[in-house]
């Protein structure tokens, strides 16, 4: 049981900026990753469909033997994770935009929110928010177009940058010192966006608070791998395999990426 594979999944490559942060803390764990990049943007969905997208995407990982599945995707979250829960018998972990930390720290009580249209409108989002926000302004801005940008690893594109500066306009003219990036697409845009921004703006993601909170659920549920050797990472993708090679350049882990049908 403690020998399986930790089950992630995404709407394409954002979700691989959490699956590094779990790597990094869970070195020892086996992990399966899936990026849907083919129906990829989720945001722009309706909720039923992120739920139906999301169900595949748990099943598919639940063939496979996973202990524990992390919806790295905010989008995913916000829609589809309570029905998630109550359909199958593994713990879920998800991500939400970080509106708490946020509204606590913010000094201007003023916080931008970048994220996509489907959490935005999710009814989990404006619960979070209303509980965590009192006081705060939010200035929220759905990252139309920049998902299927990443996704085409146009990350550092001018394409994007434009589109930065148009979301970042109207904050940046309301004096936020937070940006939440409420997508896990976005971390990978974060030398884009520390260029746009003034210094004493702080982003904030939620990438390594998902991956302690992976840790503190295997605990307490007994499912920490205790193998003495470093994890091994199988990814699949259902399109061409290119631009998720790209995005985990550089990391150190033994790792396979497979393109199939899901
Ligand atoms: N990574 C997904 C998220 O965190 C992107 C959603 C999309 O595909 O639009 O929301």
């Amino acid at each position: 049981m403690n020998d399986r594979s930790i089950g992630i999944f995404d709407s394409g490559v954002g979700g691989t900026s959490i699956w590094k942060e779990i790597k990094k803390l869970l070195p020892k764990e086996d992990t399966i990753y899936l990026a849907d990049s083919k129906n990829a943007p989720y945001g722009e969905k309706t909720p039923e469909q992120i739920i139906q997208l999301s169900i595949k995407n748990t099943d598919f990982l639940m063939d496979e033997g996973c202990k524990i599945i992390v919806v790295a995707c905010n989008t995913a979250t916000t829609n589809a994770i309570d029905y998630l829960r109550e359909k199958y018998r593994v713990p879920f972990i998800g991500i939400e935009p970080a509106i708490k930390p946020a509204a606590l720290q913010s000094r201007s009580k003023k916080v931008g929110i970048l994220a996509t249209k489907g959490t935005l409108s999710s009814r989990l989002f404006h619960s979070t928010a209303e509980m965590h926000a009192k006081g705060i302004k939010i200035i929220e801005r759905e990252g139309a177009g920049l998902v299927p940008l990443i996704e085409q690893g146009k990350i550092a594109s001018e394409e994007i940058r434009y589109l930065l500066q148009t979301y970042l306009g109207p904050m940046l003219d309301e004096d936020i010192d937070y940006l939440v990036l409420g997508c896990t697409h976005y971390p990978y845009l974060l030398p884009v966006l520390r260029e746009l921004l003034p210094e004493k703006v702080q982003i904030i993601d939620s990438g390594a608070a998902v991956a302690k909170q992976v840790k503190a659920v295997l605990e307490k549920n007994d499912l920490i791998n205790p193998s003495q050797k470093p994890g091994g990472h199988r990814f699949y993708t259902n399109v061409a395999s290119d631009v998720l090679k790209d995005f985990l350049k550089g990391n150190t882990a033994s790792y396979t990426v497979s393109q199939m049908d899901f």
